[in-house]
């Protein structure tokens, strides 16, 4: 191994207990010493470090549970179990393939997405459990992947049988038992969860995964996450808008997603938003708030009154008070984490947050507002774990920022709780924010440097529509997603290479968001360079009939020759086990260590983070995204955009702008969404992400927003994001293939002259269709998606600037 990879390693079995979850403690843990374990579980052998699909990253190799716990020095009891629960996986896998490949080749390229994402329900099996020892871990895996959602079946979201007779079993007749969850999101416990004394959500924390549990196993660590989104039983989320329709997907929800609305309808979830235990014991006194202008602060003293070392979460709600608009229980405004704080040790915590940051969208007005009345702030360490600490009185009405009513419209009224629970508050002390005082958010006009436009108006419409896609090879226009780059091998896609001679490098793209997802091994002849190993791609590949690996350009594996290159990434934490550190900073430090991998590699931007926010727990892409909060995943995308972006010439995507809440026919699935809760859920993160650290580039998602594919909305493209962000990064499309296009479906795929046209600059991954599009738009007359030239010239210069600010600082 490599100096790097050896660092990399250690950031990161040190900070991966940070983002595990203790969901249930008896005290029984940590152990005081290695010893006989009975080791059982799906996960324990087979561990995910993440999920599948392009989140998937390529690593050398990574630590399971099993091995982890060897490290430590531990005596598996059980391996005659874990041999024969391989055998039993093996049986159910082949099963499976040959289902997803008889699919695959009856419905053709649009099924393809079926061999990345599909997921194979756990199977029913009855292995004896005779493990030695007096503790017994149980260690429950799921894995999911972009293309297909989670199901509500057991092996899925659901537990199987053989899951919860052996559970239980474990609970009955060891003397101390953990239920260890290596899941992406949610899965239903209610079958074990009250008998169950001690349950760690381990999360998919990349590639030190086994040796960072045995660590918190052994209190040589400790966990000290917090969950980010709910875990509910399937009926108890909010079901009055649908998911996963193939073609309409209807949020009549409104804004009241997560703990929005479980604390709003005062419906009781198995875990709350923000919950999460440690190892210790905390206090904290009741805060004391302070105004500033429009920052309110409160500052807290948080003490570790137990007898071990740990980290808490401090986090600060508000309770918006409801008038011309209802509102939901209370939203999070503010969280902070201590330090490691010893026994009998004590630290201050201050969490701030500007009024205006909890304005909501008045839809008839077309503005952000404050309304009038008493905002009840609230302190605690979950959702259900809050006390009112003090009032916020704002004396009138105030508009925040005047917007504009974008992204069209739903065909319905969303949904409002028709009793609402009622924030209480009394006797607490009262701050005063006078509503006259609260300067108004002014647009900010995005620009372009000049030279850029210079030279963007000097080319021929030829070589601006080469600049708008992607770099491509004239033959085979179906780059394959994920893999349609041409200098590095694995990268998911590149900007054109044809004005090289005019000094616009071009830029290397590769997938993320739980590292940098490149080819594990590649050769370099006369021909440039040829894959010999690209990691999960070549799992996939075998479900592939034979024309359909020809026509990919993945037919024939070639035999190693030339000089031969390894490209080894780290595997960080999940997007949704980075939320659950509820830490900034751990997240920039991850942004870095891929920053620093980007250099190494040559790869200029990274294809994350993705922040869609975890509408409901079943789509197939949640472990991707961070929250079902706005807050925490514009918060987690802009520490880690910061980290990368760290490093001169490299750049982030924040991905996928917007309403991509869903796998199910994700590239012609349309999301009906209200203004409201557009602009409040589902745009906030992004606004966050851009306000605070500027991430080079966006990508915008494959579903439609109304009616119409989000690439090909100007109001979303144009109007929302540089107009009232004042954004003046690039929007590439995400990677619309024709190849893949489906005619059966109601809605179209995204094309290229529809994308340009509303201001998504480039194509992605790109093809000659796409550049065709674009000239004959510009051309003829009657074409739906008329282009100008001036069009294709601003995005053009965009493009530009970006690769002179990137490329400009090749090394590696
Ligand atoms: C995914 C994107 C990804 C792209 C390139 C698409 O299928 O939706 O998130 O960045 O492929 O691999």
């Amino acid at each position: 191994m490599e100096q790097y990879e050896l660092e990399h390693i250690e950031l990161l079995r040190k900070l991966a207990p940070e983002c595990m979850v203790l969901l249930k403690s008896d005290g029984s843990f940590p152990m005081e010493a290695p010893g006989k374990i009975a080791l059982y579980g799906s996960g324990a052998r087979r561990t995910i470090k993440g999920g599948a699909g392009s989140g998937d990253v390529n690593v050398r190799a990574f630590v399971t549970v099993e091995q982890g716990l060897e490290n430590a020095g531990f005596a598996i009891t059980t391996k005659e179990w874990l041999d024969a629960y391989d055998a039993e996986w093996q049986k159910a896998r082949k099963v499976f393939t040959s289902e997803i490949r008889d699919r695959i080749a009856r419905e053709g390229m649009s099924a393809i997405m079926l061999g990345i994402g599909a997921v194979m329900p756990e199977p029913e099996y009855e292995i004896p459990m005779e493990g030695e020892g007096e503790t017994a871990v149980y260690v429950l895996s799921r894995v999911s992947g972009e293309g297909s959602d989670r199901r509500v079946l057991p092996g899925d979201f659901e537990l199987t049988q053989t899951e919860i007779r052996d559970i239980l079993h474990l609970q009955k007749h060891y003397a101390k038992f953990l239920l260890v969850l290596n899941v992406g999101g949610v899965v239903d416990l209610t079958p074990v969860a009250e008998q169950v004394g001690n349950i760690l959500l381990l999360s998919q924390t990349g590639m030190t995964i086994g040796d960072s549990f045995a660590d918190v196993l052994l209190g040589r660590s400790y966990p000290s996450g917090k969950l980010a989104s709910t875990w509910a039983v399937w009926n108890d989320y909010n079901h009055v808008g649908d998911f996963g329709e193939p073609d309409d997907t209807y949020y009549k929800e409104g804004i009241y997603v997560g703990y929005r609305y479980f604390d709003s309808a005062d419906k009781k979830p198995v875990f709350p938003f923000g919950h999460g235990m440690s190892y210790t014991d905390f206090q904290w006194n009741t805060g004391n708030a302070e105004a500033n202008g429009t920052e309110i602060s409160v500052t807290a003293e948080v003490k570790n009154t137990g007898k071990l070392p740990g980290k808490e979460v401090l986090q600060l709600y508000v309770s918006v008070p409801a008038g011309k608009l209802d509102q939901p229980y209370q939203v999070l405004a503010a969280f902070g984490k201590t330090e490691e704080l010893q026994p009998g040790e004590s630290e201050k915590l201050t969490l701030s947050f500007d009024i205006r940051s909890i304005a909501s969208f008045d839809t008839e007005t077309a503005c952000t507002i404050l309304e009038q009345g008493d905002y009840i702030l609230r302190l605690g360490s979950s959702s259900r774990n809050t006390e009112a600490i003090g009032i916020v009185r704002l004396d009138g009405n105030a508009v925040v920022q005047k917007l504009s009513n974008s992204g069209g419209n739903p065909g319905f009224v969303d949904w409002k709780p028709e009793a609402p629970r009622i924030p209480a508050a009394a006797n607490l002390p009262v701050l005063t924010v006078h509503a006259a005082e609260i300067p108004q958010i002014q647009q900010v006009q995005p620009s372009i440097a000049s030279e850029a436009t210079e030279l963007a108006k000097s080319l021929t419409d030829e070589e601006l529509a080469y600049l708008c896609v992607g770099g491509f090879k004239d033959e085979g226009s179906n780059s394959f997603i994920g893999n349609a780059g041409m200098q590095v091998a694995g990268a998911a896609g590149e900007t054109t290479s044809i004005l090289l001679n005019r000094g616009v490098p071009n830029l290397i793209m590769a997938d993320g968001p739980a590292g940098l997802r490149l080819a594990r091994e590649y050769g370099v002849d006369e021909n440039g360079i040829y894959t010999l190993d690209s990691g999960s791609l070549d799992a996939i590949a075998e479900l592939l009939p034979a024309p359909m690996l020809a026509a990919l350009g993945l037919a024939n594996k070639p035999e190693r020759h030339g000089e031969v290159f390894f490209q080894h990434c780290s595997a960080i934490p999940i997007g949704t086990a980075l939320a659950q550190s509820w830490n900034t900073a751990l997240c920039e430090e991850c942004g870095d260590l891929v920053g620093r991998e980007m250099e190494r590699f040559r790869v200029h931007l990274w294809l994350a983070p993705a922040l869609n926010i975890h509408r409901f727990p079943l789509c197939g892409r949640n472990f991707e995204y961070y929250s079902e909060d706005p807050l925490i995943s514009g918060k987690m995308a802009a520490a880690i955009t910061r980290g990368v972006q760290k490093h001169p010439g490299r750049g982030t995507t924040i991905k996928h702008y917007c309403c991509n809440n869903q796998e199910t026919n994700r590239m012609y699935s349309n999301s009906h969404v209200s203004q409201r809760a557009l602009r409040e859920i589902y745009l906030k993160g992004f606004e966050i992400a851009i306000r605070e650290s500027d991430p080079a580039t966006v990508m915008s998602s494959y579903n439609l927003l109304n009616g119409e594919h989000t690439s090909q909305r100007e109001d979303l493209m144009e109007t929302i994001l540089r107009q009232e962000w004042g954004y003046d990064g690039v929007v590439m499309s995400d990677w619309v293939t024709p190849g893949f296009g489906n005619a059966t479906r109601k809605y179209a795929y995204a094309c290229a002259h529809g994308s340009i046209r509303a201001g998504n600059d480039i194509m992605m991954p790109g093809g000659k269709l796409d550049h065709t599009n674009i000239l004959s738009a510009m051309a003829a007359e009657g074409n739906p998606y008329p282009i100008t030239r001036q069009r294709l010239e601003k995005s053009a210069a965009r493009i530009i600037e970006l690769a002179w600010k990137l490329g400009g600082t090749q090394d590696g």
